[in-house]
């Protein structure tokens, strides 16, 4: 057969890259310590430029996460916000803005939060700062200089650890929202170096809660690819 026809490899990608999704209602019960090891380990197989692994993952669970969660909430109400990644409104184009526009109207449409009521969605904002439920939360920083070459390797490294939760059967939710509050997450771990990129809050999602039932489209493939030849 052709390298090129679908095979059993093909059916189990499609499933896995298909089968993730963001979860924003998990149920308490924790992972097993060898299941996080094995996931890990995993995500650590994550190609990078020059086979540089730029990544520096920190993974909280227990009473840290629990203290850390706290700590979020009291910075998010005294509005201590720090970025290591400049973030603006304005840096995504109008299809973005589309785009992102579409999936407002789906997420705040499950959880009932209307449109215009920016009181509410600023509520949700804040609660989501305690990871959505998750048990556990891993925290991606650059190792050492945040370019964006840097951070390219890192964010490859991130949607290899989604999969691999996937994989080990766990649900997840990249939060960006987390990376908002880099001095606060540093502070609580203890670490001085690096660049926070993101947030992963990760366990067992909780099925009953319709948050987690939002479809989420994606662009034609012809609107973001193009084939030369
Ligand atoms: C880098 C990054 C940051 C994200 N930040 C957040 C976030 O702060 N809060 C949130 O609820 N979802 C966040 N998401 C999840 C996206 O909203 C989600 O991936 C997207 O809507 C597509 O939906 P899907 O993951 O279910 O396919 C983030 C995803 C990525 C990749």
């Amino acid at each position: 057969m052709s390298p090129s026809h679908p095979t059993e490899m093909s059916s189990y990608a499609e499933k896995l890259i298909r089968g993730r999704r963001a979860t924003r209602a998990f149920r308490p019960d924790p992972v097993p310590a060898e299941t996080l090891r094995a996931v890990f380990a995993l995500a650590g197989a994550a190609p990078s430029n020059s086979n540089t692994q730029p990544w520096q993952v920190e993974v909280v669970s227990g009473a840290v996460r629990d203290r850390l969660a706290d700590a979020l909430r009291t910075a998010h109400a005294e509005r201590r916000t720090t970025v290591d990644f400049p973030y603006h409104e304005n840096m995504y184009s109008p299809t973005q803005q589309r785009r992102r526009a579409a999936f407002g109207a789906e997420l705040y449409g499950a959880l009932g939060i209307g449109q215009d009521d920016h009181a509410a969605r600023a509520a949700y904002d804040a609660e989501s700062l305690s990871f959505y439920g998750a048990p556990h939360v891993a925290f991606l920083f650059t190792a050492g200089d945040a370019g964006a070459r840097t951070a390219a390797d890192v964010g490859i490294y991130a949607q290899t650890l989604l999969l691999s939760m996937t994989a080990y059967g766990l649900d997840s939710c990249p939060q960006g929202l987390l990376s908002f509050y880099a001095d606060t997450v540093r502070g609580e771990l203890g670490i001085d170096g690096g660049k926070l990129l993101m947030g992963i809050s990760f366990g067992y999602a909780d099925e009953t809660a319709p948050v987690n039932h939002i479809t989420t489209g994606r662009a034609a493939l012809d609107a973001t690819t193009t084939f030369h030849s």
